[in-house]
């Protein structure tokens, strides 16, 4: 089972991007901890990240062919995108939106998400954890075959 995890703009800086709101930890670190879980779980990762709406689009409609679920932080785009959304429910993949602070205790701006409405649930304000949450909830959604 492959599962395509992608994050959106500026999520390359975390680290040292407001690291008060977003944590310490890099990208790689992330990524890294994904990577452990997924070996437990016995799934396979892709990953990307882009600063771009279009090429995070052009992932999305690839993925349809290769891959069985969808992990997203698609970070400023949640509050902007519409063609991230249409995206994701073009290729019908189940899909997992996250965010590692809690956007909901953050500006207005940030409490409406454009994605949540077709994912299968939004894990937010776990730092890490919300990657690491996300990947069990889809992992065993699509284990269960639903
Ligand atoms: C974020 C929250 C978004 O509002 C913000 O634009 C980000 C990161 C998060 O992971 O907490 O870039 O998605």
């Amino acid at each position: 089972m492959k599962i395509l995890v992608l994050h959106g703009p500026n999520l390359n800086l975390l680290g040292r991007r407001e690291p008060e709101v977003y944590g310490r930890l890099t990208l790689q670190e992330i990524e890294n901890a994904l990577v452990a879980l997924a070996d437990e779980l016995g799934v396979e990762l892709l990953f990307l990240q882009s600063n771009h709406e279009g090429v995070l689009v052009d992932a999305i409609q690839s993925s349809s062919v290769t891959c069985a679920g969808i992990l997203i932080n698609p970070a400023a785009y949640t509050h902007t995108s519409v063609a991230i959304r249409d995206a994701l429910s073009a290729v019908g993949l189940p899909v997992v939106e996250v965010h590692l602070s809690n956007i909901h205790a953050r500006e207005t701006f940030r409490h409406k998400s454009f994605i949540a409405p077709i994912t299968l649930g939004q894990v937010c304000g776990f730092g890490v954890d919300s990657y690491l949450l996300g990947l069990r909830a889809i992992f065993s959604h699509i284990e269960k075959g639903l």
